[in-house]
This record gives C-alpha cells, structure tokens and sequence, in this order.
C-alpha cells in the first residue's frame, strides 16, 4: 500500500522537500537548505535570486530522497501566499513529479502549514487560539471546532519578523534579522533605551510595527557612530517594545475570547523573550501554550506534508494544468 506524501516548500527563502507516512505521521525524510547568506549582504530576500538558488536547491534535494518515489500517494506543494517566482519554483516541480508519477497533486496555503507545524506527529486539535509570527504575516486566529478560522488581529503594516530584519539592516547586523538582535539584546547592560509600545492606548486590535521602526531609526540618528555596546542597548529596547506589543493586544483578545489554548507558530515564534512572556501571559489566563518545536519554527516542507496528510485524506485535490499559484479562492479561511 502506497502511504506517502512528498512535499516541496519554497514559498520565499528556504528549499525544503519531506516526506511522511500518512498513516503513521512518520518523517520519512526532511532536508532545507536555506539561502540566507546569499541574501545577506543585501539585507533582505532579492526574489531573482530566490527563485535561482530554489532552482538549484530543489532538484538536489529531490535526488536525496528517490528512494520513495515508488511508494508516494501524493505530491504537496506550498501554493500561496509567498514569492510568486520562489512559489512557483516548487509549483512547477511538484506538477512535474505528480504527472510523471501519475499521483495526485495537493496544494497547501504557508499558514496553514506554519499552523500544522503543532500537529506534526499528533491529531490536529481545534478550539484554540492561534499566534501566528513569521517575516510575512502577524496574526491571531481562532481555530472552531468545525476548522473554520476567524481572523482577530492583524498588522496594519510591517510584521513581527519583518520589523527585526529591518532594524538589523539599520544596523548593518545582516539577514535575517531576528535571531541576530535576540543575542545581541542578550549584552544589553544598561537597558536605558526604551520605545513606546504600539498601539498601547488604541482599544484596536491590530498590530503595527512601521511606527516603532521608524522610532529605532530616529533614535540610531542620533549618534554619530554606533559601537557595539549601543547596539546592543538598541536591540534590546526595540525587542523589548515589539514582544510587549505582542503580549499587549494578546491580554486584550483573552479577556474577549476565552482561549482554553494558544497556539504560537512562524519563524519569529523561536524568539526566547517573547516565548517567556507568553507562558506567563497563558498562566494568569489559565490557557495551555502550545509551542511548536524551535527546529520547525520556520519555514521547512514536514509542516506542509502534515498538512497535505489531512488534506489528502478531504481528497483536496488540484488539477495538474490548474494555476494554483492564484486559487480562485484566496480566503484562508477553514483548515
Ligand atoms: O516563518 P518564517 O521562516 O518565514 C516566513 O514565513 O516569513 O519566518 C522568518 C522570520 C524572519 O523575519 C526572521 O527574522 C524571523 O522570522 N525570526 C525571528 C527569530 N527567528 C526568526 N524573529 C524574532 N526572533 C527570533 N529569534
Ligand atoms: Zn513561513
């Protein structure tokens, strides 16, 4: 019996392919190889660049894990929201490997993946908030017990990752810039910067990271050169105001909503201090923290081929000439 499900990821900078046992959640196989040296020197993701090394990284990675073609029943592909020339690198392939294979082809919406990225060797439990911190998205959700989902909050502008990235640029610290200023706000000594938290006073629930930006580059302004000491009182202020943003308008959203869990998933959920904040945010409302496991924070394809496993199992099929780089519905919705 054929039981398993290939799936490629490279939504944006990561090259990943895995494959699981869709009826033991068994990982076959997972490798990623990550491109955030070549975009460091510019400071962010270059998307002609992405799209090439993708072109490079994936087929490489297929050949790793031939072993399994024969016993595939399925191929996933990470299909939206992303880099349309880094998506369709993994598109493209997927629809390849599906048709000469003569498998079905699953396409898997990123956040819905980052979501599973909870769920990777477990039953997918509903009734829960979600957090959801990555470079592209700041979100909270509600997961109902029928899988639909209810969009809470949102950023107005930048997100959380993203914000940490641009103020690691400011600083010339490199890409990506989250785990870079997480260290660097470890020196901080005098801890005598601070920036005001967004949206403190606003009942809204939304998140904004552009004011805050703005305020760390109007505050590197005024010095003439930065040492490494003030940098480190620099990144140490601004993480400190960006995660009490977080935790801010989250202590609102559970006084509305009863969360009996939170779910914290993306990338930027692998940052230490706000994951201290939230465990004790969780304790005082008596809500259980979910966290997904720190190596599985980012983006990587096990996430994706967990959820392609529930999908498969819903026959959430595509048509191999269907463009499913633009679904017709765009809504993430329901899981
Ligand atoms: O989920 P992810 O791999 O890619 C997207 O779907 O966007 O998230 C990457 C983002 C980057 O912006 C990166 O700087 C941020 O997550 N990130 C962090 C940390 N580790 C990664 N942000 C804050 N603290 C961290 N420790
Ligand atoms: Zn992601």
């Amino acid at each position: 019996m054929k039981s398993l499900i290939l799936a490629i990821e490279s939504s944006c900078d990561d090259s990943s392919i895995a494959v699981i046992d869709k009826n033991t959640l068994e990982c076959k196989f997972h490798k990623k190889i990550s491109q955030e040296l070549e975009h460091s020197v510019y400071g962010g993701v270059v998307p002609e660049l992405a799209a090439r090394l993708h072109s490079q990284a994936l087929p490489s990675i297929l050949w790793q894990c031939k072993e399994y073609f024969n016993r595939l029943c399925a191929v996933a592909v990470t299909n939206e929201p992303g880099l349309s020339v880094s998506l369709l690198s993994g598109i493209s392939m997927a629809k390849t490997l599906a048709s000469a294979l003569n498998l079905p082809l699953i396409p898997i919406n990123h956040l819905k993946g980052h979501i599973y990225s909870l769920f990777l060797e477990s039953k997918l439990e509903k009734d829960g908030g979600i957090l959801l911190v990555s470079g592209g998205h700041t979100m909270v959700l509600y997961l109902a017990n029928d899988g639909s989902l209810e969009l809470i909050a949102r950023t107005n502008d930048d997100s959380f990752g993203e914000s940490f990235d641009k103020v690691a640029k400011m600083m010339n610290l490199g890409y990506p810039g989250g785990l870079i200023i997480e260290n660097l706000a470890k020196k901080a000594q005098l801890k005598n910067i601070h920036f005001s938290i967004p949206l403190k006073h606003s009942k809204e629930l939304a998140f904004s990271f552009s004011g805050l930006k703005n305020a760390v580059r109007m505050e590197i302004l005024k010095y003439e050169n930065l040492d490494e000491k003030l940098k480190a009182e620099l990144a140490y202020g601004f993480q400190k105001s960006a995660c009490e943003h977080i935790l801010d308008k989250l202590e609102k959203i559970f006084h509305l909503y009863k969360f009996k869990n939170l779910g914290v998933v993306g990338g930027a959920s692998a940052n230490l201090t706000l994951r201290s904040l939230l465990s004790k945010l969780c304790q005082k409302y008596n809500c259980e923290l979910k966290l997904a496991p720190l190596e599985y924070c980012s983006d990587n394809a096990l996430m994706i081929a967990r959820a392609a496993v529930d999908a498969y199992e819903k026959k959430e099929f595509a048509f191999i000439e269907e463009d499913i780089l633009s679904p017709k519905n765009k809504n993430f919705s329901r899981i």
